[in-house]
């Protein structure tokens, strides 16, 4: 009755079958992985959320700096190495008197918040000026931290400074730019 015909058909008749499971198993886990691919976007999207997730951890650094004197840092702050740092800026923020994307930033320091007359301020910037109105050293220096956590909604696109030797010798120079 087994003759090796017999054993031939079922092991072939198995391995056939061993086989259709394999491909199953096959479209299967490609099917699933289907999902992930669609979700890779997804991905995309938690990756967008990796931003402010960066930013608080920046803020979380900006939190342990804090702990640094920062009245030390101003009183040993370059105002060359400041203008170095305006570099940043530079791309809207000007010195001449004249506004571009953001206002100009003569005598920002002590200045009012959102005072420069025919800028068309945020209203995240104005109502933070009811909170805070003056642009003292220490209020820039949290600011320019990261703007966005200090002025939420804020239209300047700038993730800060996270270096607290950078917002002192910035603060120094603008203070010599009124
Ligand atoms: C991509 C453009 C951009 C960059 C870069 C930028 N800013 Fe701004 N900044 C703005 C805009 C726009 C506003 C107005 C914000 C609002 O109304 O919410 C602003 C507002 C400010 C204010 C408040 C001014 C006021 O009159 O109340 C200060 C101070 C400031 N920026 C400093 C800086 C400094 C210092 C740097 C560089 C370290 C910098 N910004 C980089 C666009 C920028």
């Amino acid at each position: 009755m087994f003759n090796t015909m017999t054993i031939t058909k079922a092991s072939g008749a198995l391995i056939g079958a061993l086989l259709a499971l394999l491909l199953l198993f096959w479209a299967g886990s490609s099917l699933y992985y289907v999902g992930p691919t669609g979700g890779h976007e997804g991905e995309e999207i938690a990756q967008a959320y990796t931003i402010p997730v960066e930013e608080s951890a920046g803020g979380g650094e900006a939190a342990a700096e804090e702990q640094i004197d920062f009245g030390a840092l101003m009183a040993a702050a370059d105002p060359a190495k400041g203008e170095k740092v305006f570099g940043k800026c530079k791309a809207c923020h000007k010195l001449d008197g004249t506004d571009g994307t953001g206002p100009h930033l003569n005598g920002v320091v002590g200045r009012a918040v959102a005072s420069v007359a025919g800028f068309n301020y945020d209203d995240a910037m104005k109502e933070h000026a009811a909170e805070a109105p003056n642009w003292t050293p220490e209020a820039l220096q949290e600011f320019l931290t990261s703007p966005k956590t200090v002025v939420p909604g804020t239209k300047m696109s700038f993730a800060g400074l996270p270096k607290a030797e950078d917002r002192a010798n910035l603060i120094a120079y603008l203070e010599t730019q009124n």
